[in-house]
């Protein structure tokens, strides 16, 4: 495959030191520190309202910090303006100009900033290629298709050589199927100009798709930062289990009982090995995945787990059952292939301990 000749040339690290932001008395981002490598592609995820567009907003300095530093490269550029940080950044509404064509929404800032034509149709006519929106560069906005525009949105800070790449929600307008054919071409992007990119959705699938890096935020702070496969694998709290999966980890709670057991409601099940394990009469939450069930025989053991199927999700390549525990507890469960389990058929539940994650009260995680 022939190189694009966009390039960003020269990729930039972005360091964040002690970062807080208030507006007015209100708190939202709380001691952020953070270290992206040269190239890497870092994704901010969490609920609505945790910060994550406001810490974006910082790092392209539309927003004053209210303390702590922003690097870009070896750069401190907390007081500079956005233009002087050699950043572009791409919304979740694209605000194209309806009157202008492509070609003259991509090249708009490199006009105004006064760059030569000749230079501006060389720029936008390689963006464009990356983009594969050559075909497009004379038409209006109006008659494009939702991705098509969100292209050209990118497109237009393609042409701006950026150091570091924002992104905020981009793909959030776009419906179920162009979300993931633009996903596979933002990762492509990524990997044809070799740019940082930091990327802000609420959208977890997004996230562990798209990310060398995440960072789980929760009300202004950060929870957890890992490669999408330590999150999922080794998550410090039970918000970050939570969050990262899906289906979602179920969470059962439950009590250490006597003789290495874990009680979850009338049913008991050994407890693993621990290294501290909690007093007896202890209150925990169990974590399972949805694919870390055993479904089937378990010798008569009156007190064995059992799941009552409600509905089955037929995907294919797998099928997840939704209903729930003898007591009551919602649970989803992967089920194996070719087994066929039927709303209202009652079967016992085992629960692979190895992959058994046991929360405190407080949802830090103990096992
Ligand atoms: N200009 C502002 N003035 C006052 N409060 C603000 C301002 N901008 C954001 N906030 C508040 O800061 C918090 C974080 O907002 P932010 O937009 O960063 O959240 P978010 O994680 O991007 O949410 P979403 O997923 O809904 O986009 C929210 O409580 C929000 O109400
Ligand atoms: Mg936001």
């Amino acid at each position: 495959m022939k190189m694009p000749k966009v390039s960003a040339g020269r990729a930039a690290g972005v360091t964040l030191k002690r970062l807080h932001k208030s507006f007015g008395a209100v708190e939202v981002l709380r001691d952020i520190n953070l270290q992206i490598a040269p190239g890497e592609f870092v994704v901010f995820v969490g609920p609505s309202g945790c910060g994550k567009s406001t810490l974006l907003r910082l790092i392209a300095g539309l927003e004053d910090v209210t303390a702590g530093d922003v690097f870009i490269g070896n750069e401190d550029v907390t007081e500079k303006d956005p233009s002087d940080r050699g950043i572009a950044m791409v919304f979740q509404t694209y605000a194209l100009y309806p009157h202008m064509s492509v070609a003259q929404n991509m090249g708009f800032g490199l006009k105004a900033a006064g760059w030569p034509k000749a230079e501006i149709a060389q720029k936008v006519s390689d963006a464009a290629a990356v983009l594969k929106l050559t075909d497009y560069l004379d038409r209006k906005p109006g008659q494009l298709s939702g991705g098509q525009r969100q292209r050209v949105a990118i497109g237009r800070a393609i042409v701006r050589n950026p150091d570091v790449f924002l992104f905020d929600e981009p793909l959030s307008n776009l419906d179920a199927e162009l979300r993931v054919g633009m996903r596979l071409e933002i990762t492509r992007l990524h990997r044809e100009l070799g740019i940082t990119m930091i990327y802000v959705t609420h959208d977890q699938t997004e996230a562990m798709t798209l990310a060398d890096k995440i960072v789980v935020l929760r009300a202004g702070k950060v929870e957890q930062i890992g490669a999408p496969a330590d999150l999922y694998e080794d998550p410090d709290n039970a918000f970050v289990a939570g969050f990262i999966g899906s289906p979602a980890m179920n969470f059962f709670p439950a009590v250490m009982a006597e003789n290495g057991q874990i009680a979850v409601g009338d049913s008991r099940i050994a407890a693993p090995p621990l290294t501290q394990p909690p007093a007896i009469g202890t209150k925990i939450t169990l974590g399972v995945r949805p694919e870390h069930f055993e479904i089937g025989d378990n010798g008569a053991d009156p007190h064995a787990l059992v799941f009552d199927v409600e509905f089955t999700e037929y995907l294919g390549g797998s099928s997840y059952c939704y209903g729930t525990t003898g007591n009551g507890l919602a649970c989803t469960l992967e089920a194996p292939r070719g087994l066929k389990l039927p709303a209202g058929h009652r079967t016992p539940l085992r629960v692979d301990t190895r992959y058994l994650r046991i929360f405190a009260a407080d949802g830090q995680r103990i096992r």
